[in-house]
């Protein structure tokens, strides 16, 4: 039991519970169909954390796990999907990053093995990306920063579009998830549009799905699953932290642009700081030309990702998280972390009902809707 409701276990549902969940199953039923899973909800690829072990409990626990493929060659990225697919039978994505050089072959990789679906993300696929997937029949998922940006993937053969907001761990565009998705939802609805971005909770999955959102993605709240191999350190960092220390990169000087990505403030942060300032001060004295500058503030952060997250180096890694960190208090194995989620959209579907029960003539000036919120739980 979590939030006084049981948990969505199939066939041994209260009837009121059964009921809930099949307004829920109504309210995400796109999303499930896109995906053919029981919940909508993606696991967001995040590099190093989303291999095999992870990506398998998502999918195996109902939801759509999704491989990051980072900066894998064709032939690790295959041994990795072989390696899942050994763990699970139920489906999984991959995420490829568009700029990898050998996107084209990581493409051919994902059909080869039958991968269902392959989420094109880190900058906005070309038209000829997203044909090569369809023509070799899997699905293709597209993130968009903005809804012009959406209409032109659609145009382009985008199954489905991920609006992930600046909330988000890992590189971020420049607008909340709560913005992007009053921009979207109510005006994109020829494709299933799942939303990302500081989602913790089930009662903001709820409150995206009746914005007209498909599913959702969520990738923070799964960095401490049980199942996950982020190194403990790397996971404590994620228990201790409030949502106010996952922040944005700082640029210090715009002409040398830094790409922002939200994670955990530690020592490397401000070290961050520190060489922009010293790199740009010798470019200003001529040592270094502007490019030159660039490559050295880009390398900064060079592998920093792997040493947090695989070796455990809090201090001198990059401990990418959003801000929904602030809603991760320990280790729970997948299937916790999904029952929790489902418990909390019940919860506030059963919230709303009881609200419109007090919206009814009589009872509606006595009670009023607060008190029907307060005894959500
Ligand atoms: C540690 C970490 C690594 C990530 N790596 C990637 C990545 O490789 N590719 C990608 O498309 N998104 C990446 N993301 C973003 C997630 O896929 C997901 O969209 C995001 O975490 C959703 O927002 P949330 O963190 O608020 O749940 C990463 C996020 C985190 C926290």
């Amino acid at each position: 039991m979590k939030d006084g409701l049981p948990s969505a276990a199939p066939g041994g549902l209260e009837p009121d519970t059964a009921a809930l969940r099949a307004d829920l199953d109504r309210l995400w039923a796109r999303g499930r169909r896109f995906f053919g899973t029981e919940l909508a909800i993606m696991g967001g690829a995040m590099t190093w954390v989303s291999e095999r072990h992870l990506v398998a409990a998502i999918s195996n626990a109902g939801g759509f796990g999704v491989i990051a493929s980072g900066s894998m060659s064709p032939d690790l990225l295959a041994a990795e999907i072989v390696a899942t697919a050994a763990l699970t039978q139920f489906p999984f994505g991959v995420n490829l990053i568009t700029m990898h050089p050998q996107l084209i072959a990581l493409i051919d990789v994902c059909l080869a093995h039958r991968v269902s679906h392959v989420v094109l993300a880190g900058g906005i696929p070309t038209a000829a990306a997203i044909a090569r997937v369809r023509d070799g029949g899997a699905k293709v998922v597209c993130f968009a920063p903005a809804l012009v940006i959406a209409r032109k993937l659609v145009r382009s053969g985008a199954d489905a579009i991920v609006i992930e907001g600046s909330e988000a761990g890992g590189h971020i565009g420049p607008v909340s998830t709560a913005v992007l998705a009053q921009e979207v939802l109510p005006n994109l609805t020829d494709v299933p549009v799942f939303v990302a971005g500081g989602i913790g909770r089930g009662e903001a999955i709820v409150s995206y799905l009746e914005m007209g959102a498909a599913g959702v993605q969520l990738g923070t709240r799964f960095v401490c699953a049980h199942e996950s191999i982020a190194h403990p350190n790397f996971k404590r960092a994620f228990i201790r932290a409030a949502a106010r220390d996952a922040v944005a990169s700082v640029q210090v000087d715009p002409r040398f642009p830094v790409i922002p990505v939200r994670a955990l403030l530690n020592p490397a942060t401000q070290r961050f700081s520190q060489v922009q300032r010293e790199v740009i001060e010798r470019y200003n004295r001529g040592e270094l030309t502007q490019k030159e500058a660039q490559l050295e503030i880009e390398h900064f952060w060079a592998g920093a990702l792997r040493r947090a997250v695989i070796d455990g180096d809090t201090e001198g890694g990059s401990l990418m998280a959003g801000q929904s960190v602030g809603m991760v208090t320990g280790e729970q194995t997948t299937r916790q972390i999904f029952d929790e989620l489902v418990a909390q959209a019940l919860s506030s579907l059963a919230a709303r009902r009881r609200r419109s029960e007090f919206a009814l003539p009589t009872g509606a000036a006595a009670s009023g809707p607060a008190g029907g919120q307060d005894a959500a739980g």
